[in-house]
């Protein structure tokens, strides 16, 4: 089962993928391609070091901002299919996927957010705006999501919800850094679950054949 992961950042949850893989947790899947959509991500230097093709995927700023979504989502979807993935993993994509791929992908995209969905979740929330909004709110815990990837924002249904307590003192960055560690093995659950789950598909089904 070939994985396609789409990263953005320092690629923490793609490494904990890679050395899930590496030890045999992933039930056979097996990282194809990591995409990003930023230049300087880290993360794709992860992925080179560990010997994965990496694809730079940026948001065409001479599109009208209306189709940036759907042209930076085709050409994912493009690169998905050429490389044979029947699942991709959002591990820290900020990017939000529209138009065909949630289609051709349907219950084969999954998500990481690091609150507890479907509370601060959708547009604009993702890192520091989701440990403020909690820490804003008086909350006592927060948490992590594995979810499904619809045609919403953060919107899918969960897979996994890994939860961990809000302290006094707590600081945005305390609270993420608590979070981030539980993300990773709520993520690589979440993986090995969807590999299982899709391996029990017939051979013609395991990839969309785009
Ligand atoms: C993670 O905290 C993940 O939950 C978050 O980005 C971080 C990436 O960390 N994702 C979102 O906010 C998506 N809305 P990483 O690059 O170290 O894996």
């Amino acid at each position: 089962m070939k994985i396609v992961v789409l990263v953005s950042g320092g690629g923490t949850n793609l490494q904990a993928l890679m050395d899930a893989e590496k030890a045999g947790a992933l039930h056979g899947g097996v990282i194809g391609a990591v995409i990003s959509d930023r230049p300087g991500a880290y993360a794709l230097e992860r992925g080179g070091a560990a010997g994965i093709r990496t694809y730079i995927e940026t948001p065409d700023k001479t599109l009208p901002r209306k189709d940036r979504r759907r042209d930076l989502s085709d050409r994912i979807l493009r690169i998905a299919g050429k490389e044979g993935a029947g699942l991709i993993i959002l591990a820290g994509f900020l990017s939000i996927l529209e138009g065909d791929i949630i289609t051709a992908y349907a219950n084969r995209i999954i998500n990481i957010h690091p609150s507890l969905l479907p509370k601060y979740g959708g547009q604009g929330m993702y890192g520091g705006q989701v440990h403020r909004a909690v820490l804003a709110a008086g909350e006592i815990e927060s948490g992590c999501t594995v979810h499904l990837v619809d045609a919403g924002t953060d919107t899918g249904p969960a897979l996994i919800q890994k939860k961990v307590p809000v302290l006094p003192g707590d600081t945005p960055e305390s609270l993420a850094e608590r979070i981030h560690g539980q993300e990773h093995a709520a993520l690589v659950e979440a993986a090995a679950l969807m590999v299982k789950r899709l391996m029990k598909q017939p051979i013609s089904n395991r990839t969309t054949g785009f």
